[in-house]
């Protein structure tokens, strides 16, 4: 990959949906990243409007474009090679190619994964790698993922027709499992897909098996619309809406659409037997794996693994926790497998530009110039509420007082008796400026509304204590790599959040009731600030700690003593005649 300036895509291909990813890379870091889907039956139709709104969102051709998803039919399976020298050896790669090349592929499969389980010799057993060894034999295990030839020659040909030339093809599980893998953990893997639903166990090695069964979304889909006679589109809408894997006794007396006769318990009644059968199918295939190296745990992703009933059942079938991962995890596990895989040569250029900076100030300075003035981070964030975002100056505001986070509200009307702001509106944001954004959810259902923030271009998410599906959202926004934040209402304790801390990046201390602009700064809040501080000194804990409501001058340096980092302002910063006069009143005063 070009590290210097180039952009790439990664692509999640399923039969029903297409999910993308996309990178701006220069200077070996990324500078811009964007999310979209596009549901649709037509694979080719879907990939071109991922590829086209993605463009649009990074503004720039892709350089490159890795490829996931439904690759069809697979095979795995675990084999032994052996080589025997006849005098001592030192082992080479080529070596390791060479018994590779002896693997025997099934008819009609393609190896898309050959990946060494382990490494043995007679004086050395268990080895990590045998490179350099020295041995008269070497004895390998490796396991191998296997897909059927025609159904890769199919996404090739639907790639080809949306014009995108591919260069690499993951196999969903291999980049779950690098995503999500603890290490000295067993773990287990379920992808519900539309046309089929796959399965996996890995080690820290690597998998123990791997498992696809021809049953997904799709076949309940066709069930709903062969029983009731009506197009598969309305039954896939009905199936969403109504789809639940521990139905209620009034589900019988309540319609499961306004334009059908049928009732709720209706649909379900074909759904949770479906359902039911593609777990015991899988449960059936992976038993002596799970007696014999017991799974700590069980990650869905996929179609339905957004319904809780489904991480629920999936749980007491296999007696294992579970969680889910949603439905565009897979993406955005490729996404991370492929940036990490240069991690090594990006410290490189890194460091090698850090060392020229260096070099360039160290050079000004003998000719007594002044470097460059760095820029200065002002740890000021204006709230979205009280400021014309659609206005282009407010921008150039923004810039001339050094702002580089923006703070944006949205109130969902329940939560909080307001509606302001939008997933729209994150959008509109994104599009005018490159500034941090610091999304502020008021809002029921923390975790969707989480994702849509994020494919909207936000960077921190801060969701709000008292709702639920808390832990969910949180694993939702770390998952797809930005900064994950609680919002700590002023008649909440801190204690509260002792079970998820280690995981957040953020608490904000909310100093209002959240639900309007231009309140009044609570004082009673602040010692939730100095404990946040103290518990984090601590444990040696990394979160930062911003405050949200009434901030003004007079009350800013009190934040700062109590051990805030980030302070966000609306009505203040909106009502001053000189903004960037406003923000350096409410800076730190050593
Ligand atoms: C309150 C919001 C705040 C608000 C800040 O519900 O979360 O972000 O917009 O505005 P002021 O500074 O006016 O309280
Ligand atoms: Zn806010």
């Amino acid at each position: 990959m070009n590290l210097g300036d180039s952009a790439f895509l990664c692509l999640d291909i399923g039969s029903s949906a297409v999910h993308g990813v996309a990178h701006r890379v220069r200077a070996a870091r990324i500078v811009k990243s964007a999310m979209f889907a596009s549901e649709s039956f037509d694979t080719v139709v879907a990939i071109k409007s991922v590829i086209d709104e993605l463009e649009s969102q990074i503004g720039r051709h892709f350089d490159y474009a890795y490829i996931t998803g439904n690759f069809g039919q697979s095979d795995f399976k675990i084999c032994g090679k052996s080589t025997i020298w006849s005098n001592e050896h030192k082992i080479n790669a080529s070596d390791i190619k060479n018994q590779i090349s002896k693997i025997v592929t099934p008819d009609g499969f393609f190896p898309m994964h050959i990946i060494p389980l382990r490494y043995d010799s007679p004086h050395m057993h268990n080895m990590l790698s045998p490179i350099g060894h020295v041995d008269n034999q070497l004895l390998s295990t490796y396991a191998c993922i296997f897909y059927n030839v025609s159904s890769m020659e199919e996404i090739a040909s639907q790639l080809r027709h949306a014009h995108i030339q591919p260069i690499g093809f993951y196999d969903s599980q291999f980049v779950l499992n690098a995503a999500y893998h603890t290490p000295h953990e067993i773990t287990m893997y379920i992808d519900f897909g539309a046309q089929y639903t796959t399965a996996s166990i890995w080690s820290d090695r690597g998998p123990l098996w791997h498992y696809k069964t021809p049953m997904g979304g799709t076949n309940i889909t066709q069930s709903i619309t062969d029983e009731f006679n009506i197009p598969f589109i309305d039954a896939d809408r009905i199936k969403r809406a109504v789809f639940t894997m521990v139905p209620t006794p009034t589900d019988r007396f309540t319609p499961a659409d306004i334009a059908f006769d049928f009732s709720r318990a209706d649909v379900n009644d074909i759904v949770v037997p479906y359902m039911h059968d593609i777990i015991e199918d899988i449960k059936l295939a992976a038993l002596p794996i799970i007696e014999k190296h017991q799974p700590a745990r069980i990650i869905i992703t996929g179609g339905c693994a957004d319904t809780d009933d489904v991480t629920d059942f999936v749980s007491n079938t296999f007696g294992l926790p579970c969680e889910s991962m949603h439905g565009d995890a897979v993406v955005r596990a490729l996404g991370e497998y492929i940036w990490n895989s240069c991690a090594v040569e990006r410290a490189k250029i890194i460091a090698r530009n850090d060392k020229n900076a260096k070099r360039i100030d160290y050079i000004l300075k003998m000719f007594h110039r002044k470097p460059k003035k760095r820029h200065t981070f002002v740890p000021i964030l204006p709230s979205s509420m009280c400021f014309d975002m659609n206005n282009p100056t407010t921008y150039t505001t923004f810039d001339a007082a050094g702002i580089s986070m923006i703070h944006i509200d949205i109130m969902d009307g329940l939560y909080v008796n307001k509606i302001a702001g939008s997933i729209e509106q994150i959008r509109a944001i994104r599009s005018r400026t490159t500034a941090h954004l610091h999304v502020h959810l008021m809002t029921e259902s923390p975790n969707a509304w989480a994702s849509d923030a994020i494919a909207a271009g936000a960077d921190t998410v801060i969701v709000s204590t008292n709702t639920s599906g808390v832990k969910n959202a949180i694993r939702t926004i770390k998952s797809s790599g930005r900064r994950a934040g609680i919002a700590l209402n002023p008649d909440a304790s801190p204690t509260i959040l002792k079970p998820i801390l280690r995981e957040l990046d953020e608490v904000m201390v909310m100093t209002v009731t959240p639900g309007a602009a231009g309140q009044e700064f609570m004082p009673a809040c602040l010692h939730k600030i100095s404990i946040l501080a103290a518990t984090r000194k601590k444990y040696g804990l990394k979160f930062t700690i911003s405050v949200d409501g009434g901030i003004n001058d007079k009350n800013a340096q009190m934040c700062w003593d109590a051990g805030a980092d980030l302070l966000v302002s609306g009505s203040y910063l909106a009502r001053s005649n000189d903004f960037p006069v406003a923000v350096q009143s409410l800076l730190k005063k050593q």
